[in-house]
């Protein structure tokens, strides 16, 4: 009897799925090998001046870093880590058709996705002074294929906006972002991704914690709401610490500045990378995030971006904080542009990470956990 009740509640959980996975995104698995790789996108800061032939030049260039990374290491998921475009730069009512062109690489793969907000995604439009003539009227550099419809607009296309955008057009079920709990707007970009089991196949065995680290429409912080947020998550579907756990926003907290190593001095262990070219510029303020993370021994690193002149891993506590590359031709700095890789086993669980450049070398390779 019990053996019967149990056969039918297994068949009623897997007709379930079925009707939940229409439409939505195939969950994510550690592959054959025991392995899940990520690769993070930071800072691909598309659609800048438009209007000139640098701008749409260097928005190339940003697709070709894409396609040289994903053919060469061929990751599970990326992640695209905030400033996927540069709103502020953007006199167009819809940044959502940049934001599409920045997924394509990753899509024309077939290869599944998540995104989170950085500081110039929503932001408004930012008169560049030269356009305003000595003759005193701001010439207006609509791109040439807006329409009548769509004429040039300053506001910024909202967070809200632009996700859905994302999630609507994703016929293929590649994208895994989300809008997260209303009560943390302003914040979107907050929502949990689980990797499942490649042995135990129901299971969980990584979480992953998305966070919306604000800037462009509004302070650069993470709130204390999103703080209760994370404990109740992570207290709910793994209260034991038995999941390895990863963290991911945009903007580094001020513990980074705490960590970090002397701007342009060089970096030495435990610290690993190549790039410290720059002051951290950190979040506005710290609301209890670093101490709810660094109290769990589950979670291993947090990675970030925002500086693009950093590409360290440093330890703090017993957690790592970790930078992306610059991965976008668009936004300031002439460093070479790659992405940071991430990979997991299963069992035994570790992480490694190095960062792989965009003409194929590799380097700053470390073990996280
Ligand atoms: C922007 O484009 C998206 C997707 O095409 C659409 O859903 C949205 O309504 C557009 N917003 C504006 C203000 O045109
Ligand atoms: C690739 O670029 C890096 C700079 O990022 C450079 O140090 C290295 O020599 C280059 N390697 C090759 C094979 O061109």
């Amino acid at each position: 009897m019990r053996w019967w009740h149990g056969r039918l509640a297994a068949s009623l959980a897997v007709l379930l799925a079925a009707a939940l996975a229409l439409g939505s995104p195939a969950p994510l698995r550690f592959a054959q090998d025991g392995r899940f790789k990520l690769a993070l996108f930071a800072d691909l800061h598309y659609g800048e001046s438009a209007w000139t032939d640098w701008g749409p030049a260097q928005d190339d260039g940003s697709g070709r870093v894409m396609a040289a990374v994903l053919d060469a290491e061929k990751p599970d998921l990326v992640v695209y880590l905030g400033d996927l475009v540069t709103a502020n730069n953007l006199p167009i009512p819809n940044a959502t058709l940049y934001w599409d062109r920045v997924l394509s690489p990753t899509r024309r793969r077939g290869i599944p996705w998540a995104t989170i907000f950085g500081n110039h995604d929503d932001m408004s439009f930012e008169w560049p002074p030269e356009w305003f003539s000595p003759a005193g009227i701001p010439p207006v550099h609509c791109p040439p294929s807006s329409t009548p419809a769509s004429r040039c607009s300053f506001r910024g296309t909202p967070r809200m906006e632009l996700i859905t955008a994302e999630i609507n057009r994703d016929s293929a079920g590649l994208s895994h972002s989300s809008v997260g709990p209303k009560e943390l707007w302003p914040g979107v970009s907050n929502y949990v991704l689980q990797v499942l089991s490649r042995e135990k196949v129901q299971d969980p065995a990584l979480i992953m914690y998305f966070l919306d680290s604000g800037g462009g429409s509004y302070p650069e912080v993470i709130s204390g709401a999103q703080v209760r947020w994370f404990q109740s998550q992570s207290q709910f579907l793994n209260p034991d610490g038995r999941i390895p756990e990863l963290i991911f926003w945009h903007i580094p907290s001020t513990a980074y500045a705490k960590v970090a190593p002397k701007p342009k001095s060089k970096i030495r262990r435990p610290c690993v990378g190549s790039l410290n070219l720059e002051d951290v510029a950190p979040q506005e303020a710290e609301w209890g995030m670093m101490d709810a993370l660094a109290k769990r021994p589950s979670v291993k690193a947090i990675f970030v971006g925002h500086n693009h002149g950093l590409d360290w891993c440093c330890p703090y506590d017993k957690l790592w904080l970790c930078y992306a590359r610059h991965t976008g031709y668009g936004g300031y700095g002439d460093w070479p542009r790659g992405a940071r890789i991430v990979e997991m086993s299963e069992n035994p669980f570790s992480v490694k990470s190095w960062i792989r450049m965009e003409n194929g070398s590799t380097h700053s390779h470390i073990v996280l956990a």
